[in-house]
C-alpha cells in the first residue's frame, strides 16, 4: 500500500510514522508513505498557497493551482491513485469504510488547513473524508488517523493474521473488558470466569459483556451490530437489571 501525503506541514508526519507498528511495516515494506510539500508546486518568488476568500470573512483559503499542480504530478506516474482531501465536512470514516480503503493500492491524502479550499479542488478528488465531528486545524493528524488505520488491516500489519478480527467495531460491538496480570489489584479481582479454563463460559461472559458495553456506551450500534436471538435475550435480561459500567 503507498500512501502519497500533500501537506504544508510534512514534518507533522515523520515522527508518528517511525514508531511502533507502523514504523515496523514501513520497515518491512509493507507500507510505503511519501510526503510532498504543497509549497513545492506554488509559483513565485514567496510560493503563496493561500489567499483571502471572495465574498470576504474571517480565515485564508487554500489556493486552487499548487493543490491541482501536485496532484496532477502525482496522477502522472499513478493514474490509478485514489485521491481523498480531508476535510471536516467529508463522509465519516467508519470502519467499514477503513476497510475498503484497505482494498486499494495506492492513496493520496490531500491536507487542507481549516479554513478551507476553493471549491474547485473538489472537482479533481474521488473523496471527502472527515474524522469526528470536531474542527481540527488541519487535515494532517486525521490523515495519519487513516494511515494508521487503513495500514492495520493490511495482511502482516499486525503479528497475529486475526489480531484486526477481534476488537472493537469488527464486530459491529464494542469489545468486552480485558485483564491481565495481578489477578487482584487495588482490591479489584479479575472475574473468576476468567480463570475457570472453561472457554465456553469465557465466551458467553464476553459476548455478554461485549454487549453490556455496547448498550450502556454506544447504543446506536446495537441496530447495525447483526444480533443472534441469544444476544436478544442477553440484552433484555441487561435492561431489566440495571448495571454500572
Ligand atoms: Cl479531515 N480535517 C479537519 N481540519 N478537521 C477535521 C477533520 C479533517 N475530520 C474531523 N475534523
Amino acid at each position: 500500500m503507498i500512501f502519497d501525503i500533500l501537506t504544508l506541514f510534512p514534518e507533522m508526519f515523520r515522527s508518528p510514522l517511525e514508531e511502533s507498528i507502523i514504523g515496523k511495516a514501513r520497515d518491512a515494506g509493507l507500507i510505503h508513505v511519501n510526503l510532498f510539500n504543497i509549497r513545492d508546486y506554488a509559483e513565485g518568488k514567496h510560493r503563496v498557497t493561500d489567499d483571502y476568500p471572495y465574498g470576504g470573512g474571517k480565515g485564508m483559503i487554500m489556493k486552487p493551482e499548487p493543490i491541482i499542480r501536485g496532484i496532477t504530478a502525482i496522477q502522472s506516474d499513478s493514474p490509478a491513485v485514489r485521491v481523498i482531501l480531508m476535510t471536516p465536512q467529508g463522509y465519516p470514516l467508519t470502519q467499514e469504510a477503513v476497510k475498503r480503503l484497505a482494498r486499494q493500492s495506492h492513496l493520496l491524502l490531500i491536507c487542507g488547513r481549516y479554513e478551507g479550499v476553493d471549491e474547485r479542488i473538489r472537482d479533481v478528488v474521488d473523496e471527502e473524508i472527515s474524522i469526528g465531528d470536531y474542527v481540527l486545524t488541519g487535515g494532517e493528524l486525521a490523515a495519519l488517523v487513516v494511515i494508521d488505520a487503513v495500514s492495520r488491516q493490511i495482511p502482516g500489519v499486525l503479528g497475529d493474521e486475526n489480531a484486526s478480527g477481534d476488537d472493537s467495531f469488527s464486530q459491529g460491538l464494542l469489545e468486552h473488558p480485558q485483564y491481565t496480570r495481578p489477578r487482584e489489584f487495588a482490591g479489584r479481582k479479575v472475574p473468576e470466569v476468567l480463570v475457570s479454563g472453561d472457554h465456553q463460559a469465557i465466551e458467553q461472559w464476553r459476548r455478554q459483556e461485549a454487549l453490556r458495553r455496547t448498550w450502556k456506551r454506544r447504543p446506536d450500534l446495537l441496530s447495525t451490530a447483526g444480533l443472534s436471538e441469544d444476544d436478544r435475550q442477553i440484552l433484555d435480561e441487561l435492561k431489566g437489571s440495571s448495571g454500572t459500567d
